[in-house]
C-alpha cells in the first residue's frame, strides 16, 4: 500500500488549455483549473500549465516539448475536443502519439453520455508519446470532473508501465 501512495506521488504532470478566447484572456479557464484542482488534492507534481490557441502546430510543439524535453509522465488537455471548425486538439494529438489507448477515451464517453447526450460530440483521445501518457478532456469542467473520476484509477498503473518499472498488471 505505502508503494502505490509513493509511486502516486511521483507523477509529474502538465496541461494544456487550449481555447482560443482563453488564451486571449476573454474566458475564465474553469476546465483547466478542475485538473489543477485534481492534481494538488492528488499531490501529483506539476511541471506546466498553459493556456494556447486553437492552433494546430502550436498544440503539436507544446505536446512535443511537454513529452520530450520537459519529461511529463501525464499531460492533460482541456477544450477543442469538439465539431466546430477550430476544434483540432484530437487531431494535433494524434499527429504527436505513437500508440492510442482507445479504452480510456471510450471509457469516459460512455460513462459522459449517461450525463449527457453531448458526449457524442467529444472526439477526444488518449494515447502515448514516449514515455509519456497524453489524454484529452472536453473544455467544460463537468466534463473534465466526470473525465478524471473514470480514469484516475488507472493513472498511477499507466504510469508505472510507461517506465517500464513493471512488466506485467501482477492479475
Ligand atoms: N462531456 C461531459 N461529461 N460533459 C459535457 O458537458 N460537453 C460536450 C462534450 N463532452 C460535455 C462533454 C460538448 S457540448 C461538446 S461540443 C464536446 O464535449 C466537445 O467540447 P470541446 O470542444 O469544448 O472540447
Amino acid at each position: 500500500m505505502e508503494k502505490e501512495v509513493k509511486r502516486f506521488h511521483e507523477i509529474k504532470v502538465s496541461v494544456l488549455t487550449v481555447s482560443d478566447r482563453g488564451h486571449r484572456g476573454e474566458r475564465e479557464d474553469q476546465s483547466g483549473a478542475v485538473i489543477l484542482e485534481v492534481v494538488d488534492s492528488n499531490g501529483w507534481e506539476l511541471l506546466h500549465y498553459s493556456v494556447l490557441p486553437d492552433e494546430r502546430e502550436t498544440i503539436k510543439n507544446e505536446l512535443m516539448r511537454l513529452a520530450d524535453e520537459v519529461g511529463s509522465d501525464i499531460i492533460f488537455t482541456t477544450g477543442g475536443t469538439g465539431l466546430a471548425p477550430r476544434d483540432i486538439t484530437p487531431d494535433a494529438t494524434l499527429e504527436v502519439i505513437s500508440r492510442e489507448v482507445p479504452g480510456m477515451a471510450e471509457e469516459m464517453r460512455r460513462e459522459s453520455r449517461k450525463k449527457t447526450p453531448h458526449a457524442m460530440l467529444s472526439r477526444a483521445v488518449c494515447g502515448v508519446r514516449g514515455k509519456t501518457l497524453i489524454i484529452n478532456f472536453p473544455g467544460s469542467p463537468q466534463a473534465v470532473r466526470e473525465g478524471m473520476d473514470v480514469i484516475l484509477t488507472v493513472l498511477p498503473h499507466a504510469v508505472e508501465l510507461l517506465k517500464g518499472e513493471v512488466s506485467d498488471c501482477g492479475r
